[in-house]
């Protein structure tokens, strides 16, 4: 499976994980082309070979991004933001798609499960909504790829794990399943449904799911420290503090303010966005990452 004759078109491969896309379309033998803004072309690091073909584009311009778009066989976004990057030049770069004759695009969905999620409960995961409104509208084959949480996360800011306290916190259920996926592996699927001419509308993959009780068992293997679960209450108190956060700390303007964090967070332990039936198979030469990996690795260079 895999046609690496294709031209893969990449927008976003200035970022986190588009970068890693661009590098694993490579890998794969695919044939790359980057769409970058002006100006933002020097974030593009060492990855990028002769063989990519570097397009310096203006993203508001639907023209000159369908002449930047002509020839490809897949157009990937892998682009961040809020509405004006999401919903308004997700949707340039789609018409540019159509009307350049690109037989597919992946969105920048990258996320839990959204589709299964009623509205107005995660501010993100709505403007994923209504750029999906358009995309099931257009002429095109789309495939997006649904993976949780990105497991770092765990090391970083996402309140799963509070090491200082050797916590593991939750909300609702310890056995509510969560699924994480490490950004790597994320980005070695998505290059492959890049090039899998007969990838399905939606992928979901999970590197493992754990539920809390699990993550508690997960942390104390990684870090040899004894972790024990802390329940702080139910789905409805989570929801309680994220209208009050959200009042006394709007930051509307910033795409992932605390609140918004919250509400993934809900999302997860609700149970309603977890990704079923899970499609990690579909490549079968991946290995997906343990949570337990991405922990230890955090014990041992003090991240
Ligand atoms: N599931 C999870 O846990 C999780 C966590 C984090 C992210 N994600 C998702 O993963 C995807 C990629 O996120 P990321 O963290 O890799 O993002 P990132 O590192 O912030 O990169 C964002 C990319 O979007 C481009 N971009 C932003 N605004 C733009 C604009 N107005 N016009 C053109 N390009 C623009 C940036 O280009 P410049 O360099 O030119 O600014 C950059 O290439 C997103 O869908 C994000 O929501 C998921």
């Amino acid at each position: 499976m895999g046609d690496t004759s294709a031209t893969i078109v990449l927008a976003g491969a200035t970022g986190d994980l588009g970068s890693r896309i661009g590098r694993e379309v490579l890998q794969l033998g695919g044939q790359l082309r980057v769409l970058v803004r002006s100006g933002t072309a020097e974030r593009l690091t060492a990855w990028i070979t002769d063989e990519v073909d570097v397009r310096e584009v203006d993203f508001t311009d639907t023209q000159a991004l369908r002449e930047a778009c002509r020839g490809g066989s897949c157009v990937v976004s892998a682009l961040s933001g809020l509405e004006p990057v999401v919903v308004e030049i997700q949707s340039r770069l789609l018409d540019a798609a159509v009307g350049a004759g690109v037989p597919r695009f992946i969105p920048s969905d990258f996320s839990i499960d959204f589709t299964k999620l009623p509205r107005g409960t995660n501010r993100n995961l709505d403007l994923r909504k209504n750029f999906q409104y358009r995309l099931e509208a257009a002429p095109i084959r789309a495939t997006s790829v649904l993976n949780g949480m990105f497991t770092h996360l765990l090391n970083e800011e996402a309140p799963f794990i509070v090491r200082p306290i050797r916590r593991v916190i939750y909300w609702g259920s310890a056995d509510q399943p969560l699924d994480f996926t490490t950004i790597d592996d994320t980005a070695t699927f998505t290059a492959r449904a890049a090039l899998d001419t007969e990838a399905p509308r939606f992928l979901r993959i999970a590197g493992e799911s754990l539920s809390a009780r699990q993550l508690r068992d997960a942390a104390t293997a990684a870090t040899g420290d004894n972790y024990r679960l802390l329940h702080v209450g139910g789905v409805g108190l989570l929801s309680t503090l994220i209208d009050v956060t959200r009042l006394i700390v709007p930051r509307r303007g910033e795409v992932y303010p605390p609140w918004q964090g919250m509400q993934y967070m809900r999302n997860m332990y609700s149970g309603r966005a977890k990704l079923s039936p899970l499609d990690n198979a579909r490549y079968p030469d991946i290995r997906w990452t343990p949570v337990a990996e991405v922990l230890a690795r955090a014990q041992s260079t003090g991240e």
